[in-house]
C-alpha cells in the first residue's frame, strides 16, 4: 500500500496542507510540538478511524474552527480517494467517502489504508489494562476479518442495554434472558476469532522476540477467555445474575477475556524489564504486520512516531527489515543523526520534511 498525497484542513496544527509522497521512505522533522505527531496521527485516522493517541474529532478539530477535512490517494492494485471530514455544529457529525462514496456503514471504512503505527505510547500494550490488550487484539482483528468490527459494536451495544436494565429498580427478567442469548452467540464468535488471531500471532511474536532478544526472551502470548464456551457463558451468565444486579453490570463475556504475554504463569508486567518490555512491543507489531501482509496480502504503510532514539543496535538492524518489507514508511524525528544506523543503507528515494509550527518544508 502507497499513500500518494494527503490534503488537511483545519486538522490539529494544520490550517491547509497538501503533500504528494512518490517515495518509499517518508520522513517528518522538526523540534518539540511543532506537528509531526500530528501528521502521522492524520494518515493513521484514515485507516483507523480514530485517534491512535485516544483523542476524540473535537480535539483533533483546529482550535476555534468547526470543520476538518482530510483527504487521501492511496495506491493499491488500483489508486483510491479515501476521504474523512467532521463537523462539529449545529450536529456533530463525521462523513468517509470512498471514490466520492459516502459509507453509510462507516464501520466499512476501517482499515482500507492498512496502517501499522509504532510509538512510545505502545507500551500501555504491555503496561496498561488488560482491556489495552484487548483493543490492540480487537483492532488487528479488525482489518484481517471485516465482520468482526460490526460483531464487537453489537455486543457492546447489547452489554449497554443489559447494564441498564440491571441498575433498573424493577428488573425485567424477561429482557434480561433476551440480553443473555444475543450476548452469548456474538460471545462465541468474538472469541473464536479472538482464539484463532492470538494463536497465529503468538507465532510471529515469538519468532520476533527470538531474533530480537538473541533467543533470550522466550515469552508466549496466550489467550484467556472468560468462559471457554457458549454453555459455559449460559450458565455463568445465570449464576452471576445477582451478583450483577448488586454491581450494576455485567460479569461475564468477552469483554473481561484476558490476553497473557509472559513466561511460566508470570505476566511480563510483574517481572519484565523496560529493554524486555520494548522488545515485547516492537514484536508485537511486527507480528500484527506480518498478519496482516499474510492474509490481506497488502504490505502495510509503517508509520513510526519518535522510536529512533529508544533502540539500540540490535533493534535497529530488526527495524531495517520491517522497513525493507512495508509499502510505507512515514518516520517523524527531531533531527536526522543516526538515522543512517536506523534505516540501514536502503538505497532508496526517500523524502524529507522539515515540520514548523504547523507548515512543512521538503528538503531538495
Ligand atoms: N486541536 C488542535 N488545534 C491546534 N493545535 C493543536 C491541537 N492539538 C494539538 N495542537 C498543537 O500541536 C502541537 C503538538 O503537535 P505534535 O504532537 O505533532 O508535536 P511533535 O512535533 O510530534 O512533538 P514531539 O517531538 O514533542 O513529539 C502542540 O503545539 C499543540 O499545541
Ligand atoms: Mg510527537
Amino acid at each position: 500500500m502507497i499513500l500518494k498525497r494527503i490534503v488537511l484542513k483545519n486538522f490539529r496544527t494544520y490550517k491547509d496542507l497538501s503533500l504528494e509522497f512518490h517515495s518509499r521512505l517518508i520522513f517528518f522533522i522538526g523540534d518539540n510540538g511543532e506537528g509531526k505527531t500530528n501528521l502521522l496521527e492524520s494518515i493513521s485516522l484514515l485507516s483507523f478511524l480514530k485517534s491512535f493517541r485516544g483523542n476524540s474529532d473535537d480535539e483533533m478539530l483546529m482550535w476555534n474552527e468547526n470543520t476538518f477535512y482530510i483527504g487521501s490517494l492511496c495506491q493499491a492494485d488500483d489508486d483510491f480517494k479515501l476521504e474523512y471530514g467532521f463537523e462539529k455544529e449545529p450536529i456533530r457529525r463525521k462523513k468517509i467517502k470512498l471514490n466520492n462514496d459516502i459509507f453509510k456503514k462507516q464501520s466499512d471504512a476501517f482499515g482500507l489504508l492498512p496502517c501499522v503505527v509504532l510509538s512510545p505510547k505502545d507500551l500501555i500494550i504491555i503496561e496498561g489494562s488488560h482491556a489495552e490488550r484487548r483493543k490492540f487484539i480487537d483492532s488487528l482483528i479488525s482489518l484481517l476479518h471485516k465482520p468482526y468490527l460490526d460483531e464487537l459494536l453489537e455486543y457492546n451495544r447489547i452489554l449497554k442495554q443489559r447494564n441498564i436494565t440491571l441498575k433498573k429498580q424493577f428488573n425485567d427478567l424477561k429482557m434480561i434472558d433476551v440480553y443473555n442469548s444475543m450476548l452469548a452467540d456474538k460471545d462465541e464468535s468474538i472469541r473464536n476469532k479472538r482464539k484463532e488471531i492470538i494463536e497465529e500471532l503468538n507465532f510471529h511474536y515469538q519468532k520476533a522476540l527470538g531474533n530480537l532478544s538473541g533467543g533470550k526472551d522466550n515469552f508466549t502470548l496466550i489467550y484467556k477467555p472468560n468462559v471457554d464456551s457458549k454453555e459455559k457463558f449460559l450458565e455463568k451468565i445465570q449464576t452471576n445474575y445477582q451478583k450483577d444486579i448488586r454491581l450494576g453490570y455485567t460479569t461475564v463475556g468477552s469483554h473481561r477475556d484476558e490476553i497473557f504475554i509472559g513466561r511460566d504463569d508470570k505476566d511480563i508486567l510483574e517481572f519484565g524489564s523496560q529493554g524486555q518490555k520494548r522488545s515485547s512491543v516492537i514484536s508485537l507489531k511486527t507480528a500484527s504486520f506480518e498478519l496482516i501482509r499474510k492474509k490481506i496480502g497488502t504490505d502495510p504503510i509503517l508509520l513510526i512516531d519518535d522510536v529512533i532514539r529508544e533502540l539500540d543496535i540490535k533493534r535497529r538492524e530488526f527495524f531495517v527489515d520491517l522497513i525493507r518489507e512495508c509499502g510505507q514508511a512515514f518516520f517523524t524525528t527531531t533531527d536526522l543523526e543516526g538515522i543512517q544506523d536506523y534505516i540501514g543503507n536502503l538505497d532508496e528515494s526517500r523524502q524529507i520534511y522539515h515540520v514548523k509550527n504547523g507548515s512543512m518544508v521538503e528538503s531538495k
